[in-house]
């Protein structure tokens, strides 16, 4: 049998981008070590600090060169020196644009009680998934500016919703329910699929209950339900154990997963995935460049690394995405790591560490 080589391009950007992918690279590395598959990195210096030095953003043979590769992993973008959202549109979001990754898959998995700030919460109580749809809505980039800088200025925006992006966004997170179903096994909690918008005050929205209506009717099996993304916030905190799976658009599952990651133990912890099945798709932390972080090796990597145990299962590489899964999850069952943000006390590069360990262990 042959070993397959997955070729990662990495990103580690801005802030403390890089410091938490060294660590998701040294977990990479560690559960790579029994043999099973290997892998090439390609470096790339795309990032806020590169452009402030070169003036460069992402060009378009670059886009080019990163659909030959398997998948990509980004740290972070973002820097307080550089135009607000530059950067971040040329590299995050042209990625996103660009490799059509129209998946943000974000899941919300609780590890261990003492990280959540919601009273009397357990990992049972906070395991859920947002599928974000990932290349539409108020991200669409259609709008701009008339009379710039006048008192009669006028700035405008689209939403843009495609029966394509609400259809193909409906059936992954169906899918998915299916699947996170048949995992749980007999006997356990039927899957569900939660739809979230704001159809009551944006009229529009209502193309997203039709494409789900009729996605919904392949999946029988999989109970439906509808939370307006106000109310949706509301049972977040509420009730988080009422959700399986969640699908929702662009702008709103940006803003329900910043509130996800708190239930999980901050944005230190959540990670994610761009998807687009079976091309190359990119994997990050879902928090940002944390400037004020940068260069002091306090940034928690948990994230980064979680992210890269996404990439795993997405390139087929399933026990090893579970090794890695298990590792933070023990690691954080066991205690050892107080909260998961840069006050924990423990450095990124011992908390990397901590991690390979357990991978060790197993
Ligand atoms: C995220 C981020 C990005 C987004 C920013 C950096 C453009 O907040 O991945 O959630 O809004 O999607
Ligand atoms: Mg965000």
């Amino acid at each position: 049998m042959t070993t397959a080589t997955y070729r990662i391009g990495v990103l580690g950007g801005d802030g403390i981008g890089p410091e938490v992918t060294r660590e998701g690279l040294k977990v990479l590395e560690a559960v790579a070590g029994g043999g099973d598959f290997k892998y090439e990195l390609v470096d790339y210096p795309y990032s806020g600090e590169h452009y402030l030095k070169t003036k460069e953003l992402v060009p378009d043979s670059v886009i080019d060169e990163w659909r030959s590769l398997d998948a990509v992993l980004l740290g972070a973008i973002g820097h307080p020196d550089v135009e607000p959202g530059l950067v971040e549109r040329s590299v995050i979001l042209g990625l996103r644009f660009s490799l059509d990754l129209y998946i943000n898959l974000r899941p919300i998995k609780l590890y261990s009680s003492h990280l959540c700030p919601l009273k009397d919460k357990g990992p049972n109580d906070i395991d859920f998934v947002v599928v974000r749809e990932n290349t539409e809505g108020m991200y669409s980039q259609i709008g701009g500016h008339l009379k710039k800088g006048t008192p009669d200025e006028i700035a405008l925006v689209n939403g843009v919703y495609t029966w394509k992006g609400c259809e193909r966004a409906s059936r992954y997170a169906f899918e998915l329910a299916r699947q996170r179903a048949a995992a749980r096994g007999e006997g356990q909690r039927k899957p569900q699929v939660t739809l979230v918008d704001k159809a009551n005050a944006i009229r529009p929205h209502d193309l997203w209950r039709r494409a789900f209506a009729q996605v919904a009717e392949d999946y029988p099996e999989v109970a439906t339900d509808h939370a307006y993304v106000d109310a949706c916030c509301m049972w977040m905190i509420k009730n988080p154990d009422w959700f399986d799976v969640i699908v929702t658009t662009n702008l709103f599952g940006d803003i329900i997963t910043d509130l996800g990651a708190m239930l999980q133990g901050g944005m230190g912890i959540a990670a994610s995935g761009n998807i687009h099945p079976g091309q190359t798709s990119m994997f990050e932390p879902i928090h940002g460049s944390a400037p004020k972080y940068a260069g002091q090796n306090v940034a928690c990597p948990l994230g980064a690394i979680s992210a890269v145990g996404m990439m795993l299962d997405f390139l087929g590489e399933e026990e090893a995405a579970a090794r890695v899964d298990s590792a933070v999850a023990n690691l954080l069952a066991s205690g050892a790591i107080p909260s998961a943000d840069a006050r924990s006390g423990i450095s990124t590069s011992d908390m990397g560490d901590m991690v390979t360990a357990k991978i060790g262990e197993d």
